[in-house]
């Protein structure tokens, strides 16, 4: 369940912006991957957890075609209409929810207009998906208004266009998708290719300690593009439409070919998803040593072999892995700062945040925030 204050913030919020009678309420969470990361855009494997932080939209149905949404944290109003949709350079938030109206729209969904006050605890910048769990939140929110049912998938699919074609981060499917089908204590394996996917029990003793760096990814979007665009000419050596489809006894032999910096990009691919379906058989034999040992070498290969981490992300890694009772820690997420996770003993988890605030800040200059967090579920309406 949302944090109360969180609704009611955004009740009140909505009842000062648009009066005229009450919203309805709709919401979509963060999220925070275990292990998987890069390989989504190669059609790979993926095992992320949605989160108990989200964000929450009060919307009200209009009757014409103007959209106004008004975020909370920005404290800033925007609007459109939905006939005429086009980026505004000047509220970047906006651009999620005017790029999945135009979407929708394109796909042939029939929108009415509306008024929504935006509320979230989701880190924002920090790593955790807020912007998918915005672009979802107001997608779904569009579409109950106009009546409309849809699957998780296409709202998810719906949601990622938006970002790959108007806001222009080329992204996966990983963040929309555990944003719309995300389970209560359940992770979820997710196949990129087929969008199919299972959920997988999360451990009752065990916590998912997340931590934020204080290092925000800012406007690295292009140094993600250019990671994209090298694992596509990896493939392309390859012969084959994604990295998905090369294993590592293929890798080994035809990688010698291959540019020093592409190689390396590319065998973190391979290997990261031999990890993660590796790792998804650990969970559901409840292996947790097993599974940890998978996260530090997928931290390890983002470091090395991606190079998407930063000293911040090493140095709470390292402190992890000091702390008796923690399983595994890596960076989560695109990289280049943000967040690592760590899967703990439950009874571990205060020695693990007492090293983090004994240790971080003397080695990074920073301080680091911890959530520790319950897997929730997808996008909903709250009645
Ligand atoms: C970002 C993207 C996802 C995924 C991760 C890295 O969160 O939005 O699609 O590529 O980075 O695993």
């Amino acid at each position: 369940m949302p944090d109360p204050s969180l609704l009611e913030r955004a009740l009140a919020a909505f009842a000062r912006r648009f009066p005229g009678g009450p919203p309805r309420l709709f919401r979509a969470p963060g999220r925070v991957n275990l292990i998987g990361e890069h390989t989504d855009y190669n059609d790979g494997f993926v095992l992320p957890v949605a989160i108990d932080r989200q964000v929450m939209v009060a919307a009200r149905r209009r009757e014409d075609r103007r959209v106004r949404l008004y975020a909370l944290s920005f404290d800033q109003e925007t609007e459109f209409n939905l006939d005429a949709i086009a980026p505004d350079a000047a509220v970047p938030w906006s651009n999620y929810g005017r790029g999945v109206g135009l979407v929708l729209r394109q796909e042939g969904y029939r929108l009415p207009g509306m008024d929504a006050a935006i509320a979230g605890d989701v880190p924002i910048g920090a790593g955790l998906s807020s912007s998918a769990a915005l672009e979802v939140a107001v997608g779904y929110a569009m579409l109950r208004l106009a009546g409309l049912e849809v699957e998780g998938t296409a709202l998810a699919k719906a949601a990622q266009r938006a970002e790959n074609e108007f806001v222009g981060m080329r992204c996966g499917i990983m963040d929309q998708l555990i944003a719309c089908l995300g389970q209560a204590e359940h992770a979820l394996l997710i196949d990129c290719r087929s969008l199919g996917h299972r959920t997988l029990p999360l451990p009752a003793d065990a916590a998912i300690v997340v931590v934020d760096s204080g290092v925000r990814r800012g406007l690295k979007d292009s140094e993600y593009n250019s990671r994209r665009a090298e694992c596509e000419a990896a493939a392309r050596h390859f012969g084959v439409p994604a990295l998905r489809d090369v294993d590592e006894a293929t890798f080994r032999s035809r990688a010698p070919e291959l540019p020093e910096s592409t190689r390396r990009r590319a065998r973190h691919v391979v290997t990261e998803n031999a990890r993660t379906l590796a790792a998804a058989l650990a969970l559901e034999t409840s292996s947790l040593h097993t599974f940890g040992r998978l996260m530090y070498a997928s931290h390890a290969s983002l470091r090395d072999d991606f190079e998407v981490s930063t000293p911040e992300l090493n140095a709470l890694v390292e402190i992890a892995a000091g702390v008796p009772g923690v399983y595994g820690a890596r960076l989560t997420g695109a990289g280049f700062g943000g967040c690592v996770v760590a899967l703990a003993q439950r009874v571990a988890a205060p020695a693990l945040v007492a090293a983090i605030e004994a240790q971080y800040p003397a080695r990074s200059g920073r301080r680091a925030t911890v959530y520790i967090c319950r897997a929730s579920t997808g996008t909903s309406e709250i009645t």
